[in-house]
């Protein structure tokens, strides 16, 4: 279905925050589908969140999987951040997964894909570096428009527009993280 702006809101809207594009109501809807498709899938999660976006979104995903009773390891990484402005296109890791998972079945969890790759780096690094068996992504967020590298997605969320996007674990220069929505940022 289709997220609109919810009118009443627009009053309590951030300055610089245009409008809502996807509402609370929205992202929990469809992350409460996104638990039930993964834990059809799999009984037993290794999930890999890549901080710090991710953090919001995995949160309210994990308590719908485990209203589901999925069993959930769960281990972080973070990998060099840089302005959606000016990508440098280089990926590193500033801190490193912190549990063996060789051999592992690992669902990588991101808030959003936009060129696609810092996905494209981690499923790489986890593959030859960390010896995983297999990885899937889950991303609450897709802009296709901005694919750089082929990335194959096996939960998505939403595609969005290429617009500037924030909320929900998504920042610009660090701020507008904590709102409970994705907004549209106009500076
Ligand atoms: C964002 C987002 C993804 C990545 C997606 O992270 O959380 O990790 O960019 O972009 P890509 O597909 O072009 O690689 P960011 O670097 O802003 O770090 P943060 O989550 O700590 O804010």
């Amino acid at each position: 279905g289709v997220c609109f702006t919810s009118s009443d809101s627009r009053f309590e809207l951030p300055e610089r925050i245009s409008s809502i594009l996807i509402t609370r109501e929205c992202l929990l809807k469809r992350i409460q589908a996104i638990a039930r498709d993964i834990s059809r899938h799999s009984r037993n999660i290794n999930a890999l969140v890549v901080l710090e976006g991710a953090k919001y979104f995995f949160k309210d995903l994990k308590e719908e999987l485990i209203k589901l009773n999925a069993g959930i390891n769960e281990d972080s990484i973070q990998l060099s951040s840089y302005s959606k402005l000016a990508t440098t296109g280089k990926v590193k890791v500033k801190k490193d997964i912190s549990t063996d998972i060789t051999g592992k079945d690992i669902i990588i969890f991101e808030d959003i894909i936009d060129t696609g790759l810092t996905l494209k780096f981690l499923t790489e690094y986890l593959i030859t570096e960390k010896r995983a068996r297999s990885v899937r992504i889950c991303a609450l967020l897709d802009k296709p428009e901005r694919r750089e590298v082929k990335i194959k997605v096996d939960y998505v969320g939403f595609i969005v527009p290429n617009e500037f996007i924030v909320g929900y674990g998504l920042d610009y220069e660090g701020k507008y993280r904590e709102l409970p929505y994705i907004g549209i940022y106009s500076p």
